[in-house]
């Protein structure tokens, strides 16, 4: 009987143990491996670390897409505790409410400079004239804020997103040029991302106005996906069934344009340089430039997630009492079969 006792005790001390050990280890590997990083990290400074260190509150809209993983990482990997700086993470998880409260409780905390990513443009002016009243400079980037009075951010750091809007129309109009279908009538349909953010309205205008040049062109819908690719699917998916005839997508994100062409592969549809389906898409993430190299995305308007180094730079200017710009502009190209090889083997994102 004792045998038996200490059999089971072996067995079961033997499983129980396994599972302590995979409790305690599979998260500090997570951890140790930043598999967490850019997610959700959310710490409090100590005195001392108030002291020494520059205290930065960032809040991020969201994690909605492999470039907003970049991005975050790039404000991360510029904004460590070796540069000098103690960085509070917030993910807003795409809810303006959440930046709201963040931004509030990023002055309660009184950080040193607030940097925040706003989800849409509008409805920033309360908040903002808070930290303005703490006397917090606000950094805004990636998407842009529209409010009455300028001065409530100090600087804005992002990409031209209308600009990306009309290198699509512009590429279309050489595509299609290319291949002698300029008199065709050409069926386009656009899915746009969160409605009401600069990307969208940027993207979406800029396209628009040289589609507006070509009475060929038709729009035959465009519609939100939210920059997601479980959106991006059952929007193209719904356009599939609605449209027999689709020339020409425009996506406005790389995520969104991976669930269309999952739509559009269960479909059968055919897509990209020997499809029937053109796919513009935006972004231009390492695996998207997969796929142009493979020839099923024709072209790829890129959004420069690497902004973290000119946040250390403003601050840095900011701290020696040095004027800054009011706005910088990331640089930013275009992608297609052509060109994509000597960039895509150092692309990291
Ligand atoms: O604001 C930039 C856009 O937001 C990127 O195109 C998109 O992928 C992200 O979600």
């Amino acid at each position: 009987m004792k045998k038996i006792l200490e059999k089971l005790e072996e067995v079961f001390f033997g499983h129980v143990g396994i599972c302590i050990l995979l409790l305690c280890v599979v998260p500090f590997i997570f951890v140790s491996h930043g598999l967490f990083r850019g997610i959700e990290i959310e710490q409090t400074p100590s005195e001392a670390e108030m002291e020494d260190l520059i205290v930065v509150g960032f809040s991020q809209l969201g994690s909605e897409s492999g470039w907003r993983t970049a991005h975050t990482l790039s404000v991360q990997e510029a904004l460590t505790k070796d540069a000098g700086y103690f960085l509070i993470f917030n993910n807003a998880r795409q809810i303006q409410e959440n930046q709201i409260k963040a931004i509030r409780s990023f002055i309660s905390q009184r950080v040193d400079y607030i940097v925040f990513a706003p989800v849409i443009e509008s409805g920033w002016d309360t908040v903002l004239q808070e930290a303005k009243d703490a006397g917090i400079p606000v950094i805004i980037i990636d998407r842009m804020v529209n409010v009455e009075d300028e001065s409530l951010y100090t600087t804005w750091i992002g990409t031209d997103a209308w600009k990306e809007g009309e290198k699509a129309g512009k590429w279309l109009e050489g595509y299609l040029q290319e291949k002698q279908r300029q008199e065709e009538e050409i069926n386009i349909i656009v899915l746009r991302g969160t409605i009401g953010s600069t990307a969208e309205i940027g993207r979406t205008k800029g396209f628009e106005e040289v589609a507006a040049g070509h009475r060929n062109w038709h729009i035959l819908e465009s519609v939100t996906a939210d920059f997601t690719a479980a959106k991006g699917r059952d929007v193209m998916e719904q356009m599939l069934r609605r449209y027999p005839k689709i020339d020409v997508l425009v996506s406005q994100n790389d995520d969104m344009t991976m669930g269309a062409i999952k739509a559009m592969q269960e479909a059968g549809v055919s897509f990209g340089e020997n499809g029937k389906v053109a796919v513009i898409s935006f972004d231009a993430i390492r695996d998207a430039l997969e796929l142009v190299e493979a020839g099923r995305i024709n072209v790829d308007i890129e959004c420069n997630p690497v902004q973290g180094d000119y946040i250390h730079k403003i601050i840095q200017m900011l701290e020696k009492g040095e004027a800054v710009e009011k706005s910088y502009v990331v640089e930013e190209n275009v992608f297609t079969k052509e060109n994509v090889g000597e960039f895509l083997e150092d692309r990291t994102y």
